[in-house]
């Protein structure tokens, strides 16, 4: 058997690491950089390209080209390519199977087992679209976990003190915010929040409607499916810049044969125009640090490269009274921290034998699961948010239900059911002899994956009835399979 991979399936870029002689290393890609971009593009003749070439095609090509998939897993979001669907987990699959391709390269063995990273914030269908994308890539995934908790098992590795961190993520399409204790290789998230639709990509995206009523103003020019795409290269280079210098020059020549741009933007221009969003992550805060029952942190650590930008940390700065530390590498901690998750599972524990302690990681679930079986409108709370994981609860309900029960499980912090997302529901059915009050038990579940599991049982009739909650978007073994297929046929060409 061969080692147990991490790896951190990013929106933007992803990172492989594994551990070797004790240590984590970061496993460089096919051509030698230790990220590689999550972009996938679809070739006129029908192979594709994953990761840098698939980048630089992208220009030529946009609708033909995958960005930032990762911001539709659980969806039902389907790119149509030449007459044919894909959906955000065959195509995950293809980043992670060149991920996998290029790390059997490095490590000279085969690759089939790993630890993915997810944002802590991803919900049950997201985490299982996760886990999908990693079957049809041929990966067992044999765990699936946290950003931030990732990110935080890296920094662990440099520290011996005990004290409580804030994991401020903020990479290309999510913001996650975990607060965690750490004492001697015990590992215990008390809260965490975030927002899957808010990172990197919007930061550009108000660059790009500067540029854009720019281009109006100036030319009357809207643009094309290319124009577009070269405008948000630009603006992506621009943000950039502006984490090093006060003001940049943005240049696009020849959008049409009449039409080039030349502009400058000043940082304080893009703190401004993106305060909203900065702010977004300090109220995220707020709220965590009031779940974590804290007055203050210790130490705030920053991960994703979205935290390279200047406004970031000042923000953090204002908030905290203190600076945050840039002690890990942004771009690949949540690699290095699912390697040593990694390590730990496949019982070598290589860690261990370098005199570290044993880690013990307790992770949480983000959200309340709640259940709707009272005739009120009320959502009744399974499990709680912030609550350890693994963990399981059964609440008992007398109703007066007819020939069956429906039993729908939500997520969400309302205290009215319908406010809250509808994961799915168990059609629990009554015998026709049996009817009148009855006694059901409800059983929610939520593993160390993050995944949930629920079950409705009839206590009445004292028949051991319960229904396996089948959410639509957990793929069955057939469907993976024509996955494989689908994903193998393209490569071949
Ligand atoms: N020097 C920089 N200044 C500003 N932003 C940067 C810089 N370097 C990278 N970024 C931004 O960081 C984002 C990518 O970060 P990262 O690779 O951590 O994201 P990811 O892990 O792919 O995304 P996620 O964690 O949200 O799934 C991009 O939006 C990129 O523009
Ligand atoms: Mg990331």
């Amino acid at each position: 058997m061969g080692r147990i991979i991490g790896i951190d399936l990013g929106t933007c870029n992803s990172c492989m690491a594994v551990l070797e002689n004790g240590k984590p290393v970061i496993i460089p890609n096919k051509e030698g950089k230790n990220t590689t971009p999550s972009i996938v593009t679809f070739n006129k003749d029908g192979s594709i390209d994953v990761g840098e070439t698939a980048q630089r095609k992208a220009v030529l090509q946009p609708e033909r080209t995958s960005v930032s998939i990762k911001r539709t897993m659980g969806s039902d979001f389907k790119l149509s390519i030449d007459g044919k669907d894909y959906t955000p987990q065959e195509i995950s699959a293809m980043i992670l199977k060149k991920l996998k391709t290029d790390a059997e390269k490095y490590l000279g063995e085969k690759v089939t087992e790993a630890v993915i990273t997810v944002p802590a914030y991803f919900n049950d269908a997201q985490r299982q679209a996760t886990k999908d994308a990693g079957r049809i890539a041929g990966l067992d995934v044999k765990r699936i976990i946290n950003e931030p908790t990732a990110a935080a098992l890296a920094y662990g590795l440099n520290t011996d003190s005990s004290e409580t961190i804030a994991v401020y993520d903020l990479g290309g399409g999510t913001f996650d915010i975990s607060i965690l204790d750490i004492d001697d290789g015990v590992f215990e998230v008390l809260a965490s929040n975030g927002d899957t639709y808010l990172g990197g990509n919007d930061y550009d995206e108000i660059i790009v409607e500067f540029i854009k009523k720019k281009l109006k103003k100036k030319y009357r020019y809207t643009p094309d499916a290319i124009g577009k795409e070269r405008i948000k290269n630009a603006a992506e280079k621009a943000k950039r810049e502006l984490s090093i210098k006060q003001v940049t020059e943005v240049r696009i020549p020849y959008l049409t044969d009449k039409v080039s741009l030349e502009m400058s933007v000043e940082r304080v221009e893009l703190e401004v125009m993106s305060s909203s969003l900065t702010n977004r992550t300090i109220k995220i805060i707020e709220k965590t640090i009031k779940e974590a029952e804290l007055n203050e942190v210790d130490k705030i650590i920053l991960v994703g490269g979205s935290t390279r930008m200047p406004l970031v940390f000042t923000a953090l700065k204002n908030f905290f009274k203190k600076e945050p530390l840039k002690c890990v590498n942004p771009d690949e901690a949540v690699a290095i921290g699912a390697a040593i998750e990694a390590d730990k599972l496949s019982g070598s524990c290589q860690l261990a034998l370098t005199g570290k302690s044993d880690i013990v990681l307790l992770d949480i679930t983000p959200f309340t699961l709640s259940t709707n079986l009272t005739n009120i409108g009320k959502a009744v709370p399974v499990i709680r948010k912030n609550s350890s994981i693994p963990c399981k609860n059964t609440v008992v309900f007398y109703n007066d239900f007819h020939d069956h029960t429906n039993v729908g499980v939500y997520q969400g912090e309302s205290e009215r059911y319908k406010e809250n997302i509808k994961m799915g529901e168990i059609n629990l059915p009554h015998p026709w002899s049996e009817l009148g009050s009855r006694k059901v038990s409800i059983t929610f579940s939520v593993d160390t994956n993050g995944i949930i599991n629920a079950t409705a049982k009839d206590l009445q009739t004292g028949k051991d009835m319960s229904c396996k909650l089948n959410f639509n978007s957990r793929m069955s073994d057939l469907q993976i399979e024509e996955s494989k297929r689908k994903v193998l046929l393209l490569e071949s060409k």
